[in-house]
């Protein structure tokens, strides 16, 4: 469905997506996971049709979205960071004339609009205010808005971000749906267990690029290891603690006052000697993968 080949978005002399590569199968859920700046909104504003390709190939359901940006934009569906409602319209009509934009007529876009909101649980806010939603609500709507025009593929940029945990698990219980309708999507997120979750497959972005790519287990497996030890420094023992690590031979990151150690070859790390500390183990998660890449947390907010 997208094949993404040394992709380069540039603004000005700033490189923000810096030589990607990537295929999205068709069918499957694809996600790109990455903190504050990684370039995952850059990337899929360029699969949306809405921001020029700089360098590199692109292609979309073998269209050449290099050339020919206004025809992705009609097999595509995208629900962009920012939502765009029209407050002044019902939330009914907010759909039906998202319709006409696709070139639906009049019927077909407002059974596509009742299809959808029944679909999205929103059937009975439909005459409703945009303004009288909850956050949830709201967002649930740019997702329906987003399958009106019955697209191939859907890209959602951080579908759950500024949810609270409720809201969070409607909306993933939604996509996970339509993951089983067969539909193709591309979702950007920060969150860990949303990308574990709902992804088949994903890449881990920072800086512009991708440092690792996978199915979740995959990536578990081969970048953290299926346990991983936590290893909490008594008191004044942070500089003893780094010193017997380091000599232990494990790959270890530090973040705040803990050390992460991954074992090796599968097996948990044998710690066993180590004093002056306390170590737990737990299992590993993509959180502990981005740690390993990048030396650094993937939460941001
Ligand atoms: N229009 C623009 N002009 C200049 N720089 C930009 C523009 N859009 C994005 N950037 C820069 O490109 C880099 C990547 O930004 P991008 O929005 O793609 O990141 P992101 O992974 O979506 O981050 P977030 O998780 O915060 O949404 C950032 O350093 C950002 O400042
Ligand atoms: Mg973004």
């Amino acid at each position: 469905m997208v094949r993404a080949a040394g992709l380069v978005k540039k603004f000005g002399d700033f490189t923000a997506v810096e030589g990607i590569s990537f295929e999205v199968r068709r069918g499957e859920t694809f996600g790109m996971l990455g903190p504050n700046g990684a370039g995952k909104t850059s990337t899929l504003r360029m699969m949306s049709g809405l921001s020029p390709v700089t360098s590199g190939e692109l292609g979309i359901d073998g269209i050449d979205a290099t050339a020919n940006p206004r025809s992705i934009r009609d097999v595509i569906g995208v629900v962009s960071q920012h939502d765009g409602l029209d407050p002044d319209i019902s939330v009914r009509d907010n759909l039906t004339v998202y319709g006409f934009y696709f070139g639906l007529d009049r019927d077909t876009a407002r059974r596509r609009a009742d299809e959808v909101l029944d679909f999205f649980d929103l059937k009975t806010r439909g005459g409703d205010s945009v303004d009288d939603l909850s956050g949830g609500m709201r967002r649930r709507l740019t997702i329906a808005r987003a399958f009106v025009s019955r697209p191939r593929l859907v890209i959602l940029d951080e579908p759950t971000t500024g949810l609270d945990p409720g809201s969070r698990n409607r909306v993933w219980e939604q996509l996970a749906v339509l993951k089983n309708s067969g539909v193709t999507v591309v979702m950007s997120t920060h969150y860990m267990e949303e990308a574990a979750i709902l992804c088949d497959r994903l890449v881990i972005m920072d800086e512009g690029r991708i440092l690792g790519a996978g199915t979740p287990d995959e990536l578990i497996q081969e970048l953290a290891g299926a346990e991983v030890a936590q290893v909490r420094p008594e008191e004044g023992q942070r500089d003893s603690v780094q010193r017997q690590l380091q000599e232990s031979g494990y790959e270890t990151a530090e973040l705040g006052a803990i050390f992460t150690v991954r074992g090796l070859n599968g097996d948990r790390a044998d710690l066993s000697k180590v004093s002056g500390a306390r170590i737990s183990y737990r299992a590993a998660n993509l959180e502990d993968v981005f740690l390993m890449l990048t030396g650094r947390d993937l939460r941001d907010e």
